[in-house]
């Protein structure tokens, strides 16, 4: 069996690095000819942890490699190449709307249609969709597909979400918690359970559905962790209100099974590229639905959500006496979270540029984020380090949770600001380490 993946953001390059990890033949396609280019020459165009490394494992003309993994432009090229193909485009959220932008999934099905060319023999070539998109998608696109094939060409549809999260998503792709396939046949089945037959084999649970449920348990889940992560922010608010603290509550929390620690600590909240955009996105189409009244509570889990940027800009304007005029204010993370180089909808990102819009000469430092960063905000302060960002603070906020952050020596720190005050956006500085070395440490739902 061959594979084809189209898009190569962060899914679709795992997804085929996976799949020749997995043994597959894998042929990826982009429309973007730099994007084929810099993959064919064994470069990851984004920072994922162990993602290039197997990308160069498998990739035809590398050194030692296995030769199953190469990537092209031509949609005929992979028409006739593979019998499954996977469609892992991007769909962001339309501009000045919650809705979802289909075009991108659109277009790669018509793209794809016309090169699907099965001859007799061959069983029917499987589309499976990836990319998280609105319920009732899949069915319109089947029908899509069905119209723009060539005459007589057996094809059908799957839809197959994608769970694996920014910095893990190698790890999340090969070991996963669950496998979730939409199908109409029983041949579409059997295809996707040889595709996964290493998985399977593992114990790795499938959930065989039809499409809408297919669907709706990718924007269910997303929609679920960022509940979780509302309500603990919630609780921060409460917390801040009360003089209780958060981090102690949560770990409280933690300990009942039924609620369980994960996705349970509070702080910047939720940003990237896919929890903001998606329960957006699952909001208007519940409206389209007539269901609307089921998802008001996510206007409010996104409301809490913005709310804790502008608090944490408060707390920065509190910190230099009331004003930012005149004052610098280093800010530690660009990255929507740690280990990841993506700045979209970034927490950190957006109260920098909050602070510097309020007259705040802010400085930036993240360890991969900082060239996304300056395409995004070229008119924010960038450094090379942590103490350079720091030189002459009058606050220090620490807005994602890096490793090299949360190792910072305090004492280190202090010998370069203006004043030893920091904020511990993301509370996972140590209050009693910070304090013991003269410094001010404040956090979001933690008492002074
Ligand atoms: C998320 C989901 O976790 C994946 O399962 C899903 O496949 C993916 O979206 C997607 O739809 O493609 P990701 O966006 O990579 O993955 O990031 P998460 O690890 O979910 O973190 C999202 C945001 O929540 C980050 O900004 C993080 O800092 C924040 N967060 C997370 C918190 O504020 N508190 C927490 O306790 C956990």
């Amino acid at each position: 069996m061959k594979i084809t993946v189209i898009g190569t953001g962060y899914l679709g390059t795992t997804h085929a690095a996976c799949m020749a990890e997995l043994g597959f033949e894998v042929l990826g396609l982009d429309i973007l000819p730099e994007r084929v280019e810099a993959l064919s020459a064994g470069r990851v165009p984004m920072y994922e942890p162990g993602l290039e490394a197997l990308l160069r494992k498998h990739l035809v003309g590398q050194p030692g490699s296995t030769g199953r993994l190469r990537f092209t432009s031509s949609w005929a090229e992979v028409g006739a190449f593979g019998d499954v193909h996977f469609v892992c485009v991007n769909t962001p959220q339309r501009r000045g709307e919650f809705a979802c932008d289909m075009s991108y999934v659109e277009s790669a099905f018509d793209l794809l249609a016309p090169h699907l060319q099965r001859s007799a023999e061959q069983p029917p070539a499987l589309v499976v969709g990836k990319s998280t998109v609105p319920v009732g998608s899949a069915e319109r696109l089947a029908e899509r597909l069905a119209e723009r094939v060539p005459a007589g060409a057996r094809v059908e549809v799957a839809w197959n979400p994608e769970f694996l999260r920014e910095g893990f998503a190698v790890n999340d792709t090969l070991n996963p918690d669950r496998l979730v396939v939409g199908v109409r046949s029983e041949q579409a089945e059997a295809v996707l359970r040889e595709v996964y037959a290493g998985l399977l084999e593992r114990g790795t649970p499938m959930v065989v559905t039809d499409f809408p449920t297919a669907e709706l348990v990718k924007t269910a889940a997303n929609s679920f962790l960022a509940t979780k992560i509302s309500f603990i922010n919630a609780m921060a608010e409460v917390c801040e209100a009360s003089g209780a603290d958060v981090v102690q509550l949560s770990g409280a929390l933690a300990y009942d099974a039924r609620i369980g620690g994960k996705f349970l600590n509070a702080g910047l909240g939720f940003g990237g590229g896919c929890l903001p955009k998606d329960i957006r996105a699952f909001m208007a189409r519940a409206g389209e639905l007539g269901a609307d009244q089921a998802l008001t509570f996510l206007r409010e889990v996104d409301s809490i959500n913005m709310r804790r940027r502008s608090r944490m800009v408060e707390l920065a304007r509190e910190q230099c006496g009331g004003g930012f005029l005149g004052r610098r204010i280093a800010v530690l993370g660009a990255a929507f979270k740690p280990d990841s180089d993506d700045v979209r909808d970034s927490p950190a990102l957006n109260v920098a540029g909050q602070i510097q819009l309020q007259g705040g000469q802010v400085t930036v430092f993240d360890p991969k984020a900082v060239d996304n960063a300056r395409k995004l905000f070229p008119s924010l302060g960038y450094a090379d380090s942590v103490l350079e960002a720091a030189e002459g603070a009058h606050v220090v906020l620490h807005l994602t949770e890096w490793q090299e952050f949360r190792e910072m020596d305090p004492h280190a720190l202090a010998e370069v600001v203006s004043e030893r005050r920091i904020l511990d956006g993301r509370n996972v500085l140590d209050p009693q380490r910070w304090r013991a070395a003269g410094w001010t440490y404040r956090a979001l739902g933690r008492p002074s």
